[in-house]
C-alpha cells in the first residue's frame, strides 16, 4: 500500500466559465460548462471546509470571471469561515467600488488582476472588449483604496512582449506588490492561436534582460515572477509542482482535477466533488494517482536525475503535442518530440497576427 501523499497547498476554485473577455489564450477548456451546471455557494462552502481539513492554506477564486457570479460575496464568506486565505483572480471589468467593498467585508484577502497589455488599444483588442483596459485601471484604484494587496498578472506573447517595460511601469503605478509575467501556455484555446502568439527568441532575450534589470531596480517594492517559456526552454517546468502533488482544481461543474486544463485529457474519469470528499479524491482517486510521483514515467524521464525536480513536465502539453499524456513533455530537449517546438517557433515567425476569438454570452455588470 502506498503512503498517503502530503496534503495539497492550494485549491483553485473555478467558479464559472462565464467571462466578458475573449482572450485568445484563454486557459478555459474549449468545451465550457453552462451556468446551470455550476456548483452552488453552499457546495463550494462544503468543499472549502474539506480543503482546510485536508491542509490547504490558499484558495484561488477563479473562472472564467468569478465576478460573473452574483453570489461571489457568499462564496468569499464561506472561504473566510473555513480559514482559507482567499485570492480573487479577476479581470476586474465587472467589479466597481461597491462590489469590491462587499467582497472585502465578506473576508477577501488578496486580489490578482489580469491585464492584457500596457497600451489601451492593444489591450482591448487582445481581450476582445472595448473599454476593458480602462475598467481594469479603475478597479485597481479601488483595490488600492480598499487596502487589499494586489498582484498584477500579465500574460505575455509575441504581440505585447515588446511593451514589457511599460507593463512593469504599470504595475508600479497601480501599487501592485507583485507582478506575474506569465508566458502563454499552449493548450486549449491558446493552441489554436499559437501562430499569432509565440514570441521570437530575440523578443524573449530582450524580455529576460528587462526583467533582470527591473528586479534590481525595484527590489523591496515590486516582486517580479518570471519563467522562460517552454517553447524556448531546454528543460520543462514542474507543471503544478508535479501532478497531484500540491494542487487541486475544481471545475465550475464540480470535477476535481490535478490541473485546470486536465479536463480535456481523454481516458480519465475525474471525480465529482458532489459525490466524494476532497480527502478521498486526493488520497485515493485513480485520476490523481495516475501521474503522481515517478512510477508512471517512460524513458528518458525514468532514468533521469531531474525526474523528482520537474516530474516529467506538463501532462497537458505532452498530450497537446504528441497525443499521449504519458509521454515526456516535448519542452524537454531529451524528448524525441522536442523538434516540434522548434518547428512551431519557425512557423509562428512567418505567420500573421489575427486572433481566433471564442464567442460566448457575455455577462454584463447589471447581470453580474
Ligand atoms: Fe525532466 Fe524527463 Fe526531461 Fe529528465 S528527461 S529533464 S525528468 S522531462
Ligand atoms: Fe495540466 Fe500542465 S497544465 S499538467
Amino acid at each position: 500500500m502506498t503512503a498517503a501523499p502530503p496534503p495539497p497547498l492550494g485549491l483553485l476554485a473555478e467558479l464559472t466559465h462565464r467571462c466578458p473577455l475573449r482572450c485568445p489564450y484563454c486557459s478555459n477548456p474549449t468545451e465550457l460548462s453552462r451556468a446551470s451546471a455550476e456548483l452552488d455557494a453552499a457546495t463550494w462552502g462544503r468543499v472549502f471546509r474539506e480543503a482546510a481539513a485536508l491542509g490547504v492554506l490558499q484558495l484561488h477564486l477563479s473562472g472564467g470571471e468569478p465576478a460573473a457570479r452574483r453570489d461571489l460575496p457568499e462564496i468569499v464568506a464561506h472561504a473566510a469561515a473555513a480559514g482559507l486565505y482567499s485570492n480573487l483572480i479577476t479581470s476586474g471589468v465587472l467589479l466597481d467600488a461597491e462590489r469590491l467593498s462587499t467582497l472585502t467585508k465578506a473576508g477577501l484577502d488578496h486580489v490578482q488582476l489580469s491585464v492584457q497589455d500596457a497600451e489601451e488599444t492593444s489591450a482591448d483588442r487582445i481581450g476582445g472588449m472595448r473599454g476593458g483596459h480602462a475598467r481594469k485601471l479603475r478597479f485597481a484604484e479601488h483595490v488600492h483604496a480598499a487596502g487589499l494587496p494586489l498582484t498584477l498578472n500579465a500574460v505575455v506573447h509575441r504581440q505585447n512582449l515588446d511593451r514589457l517595460p511599460d507593463l512593469i511601469e504599470l504595475a508600479l503605478t497601480l501599487g501592485a506588490a507583485r507582478l506575474e509575467i506569465a508566458h502563454v501556455q499552449y493548450y486549449g484555446w491558446a493552441l489554436r492561436n499559437r501562430d499569432a502568439l509565440l514570441p521570437s527568441r530575440v523578443q524573449l532575450d530582450a524580455a529576460t534582460q528587462t526583467v533582470t534589470a527591473a528586479r534590481a531596480a525595484h527590489q523591496g517594492r515590486l516582486v517580479i515572477d518570471y519563467v522562460v517559456p517552454d517553447y524556448h526552454a531546454k528543460r520543462p517546468k514542474a507543471c503544478m509542482g508535479g501532478w497531484g502533488r500540491s494542487f487541486i482544481a475544481v471545475s465550475p461543474a464540480g470535477r476535481a482535477l490535478p490541473c485546470h486544463a486536465a479536463g480535456s485529457l481523454p481516458g480519465f474519469d475525474f471525480p465529482d466533488v458532489r459525490n466524494a470528499s476532497l480527502a478521498e479524491i486526493w488520497n485515493h482517486s485513480e485520476a490523481f494517482q495516475r501521474f503522481r510521483g515517478t512510477g508512471w514515467m517512460p524513458e528518458p524521464c525514468r532514468g533521469c536525475d531531474r525526474r523528482e525536480q520537474d516530474w516529467g513536465g506538463c501532462r497537458c502539453q505532452a498530450f497537446a503535442l504528441t497525443g499521449d499524456a504519458a509521454s515526456t513533455d516535448p519542452a524537454c530537449a531529451l524528448s524525441p518530440h522536442h523538434h516540434l517546438l522548434d518547428l512551431a517557433v519557425q512557423e509562428a515567425a512567418v505567420a500573421g497576427t489575427d486572433f481566433i476569438y471564442r464567442e460566448m454570452k457575455r455577462p454584463s455588470i447589471a447581470e453580474a
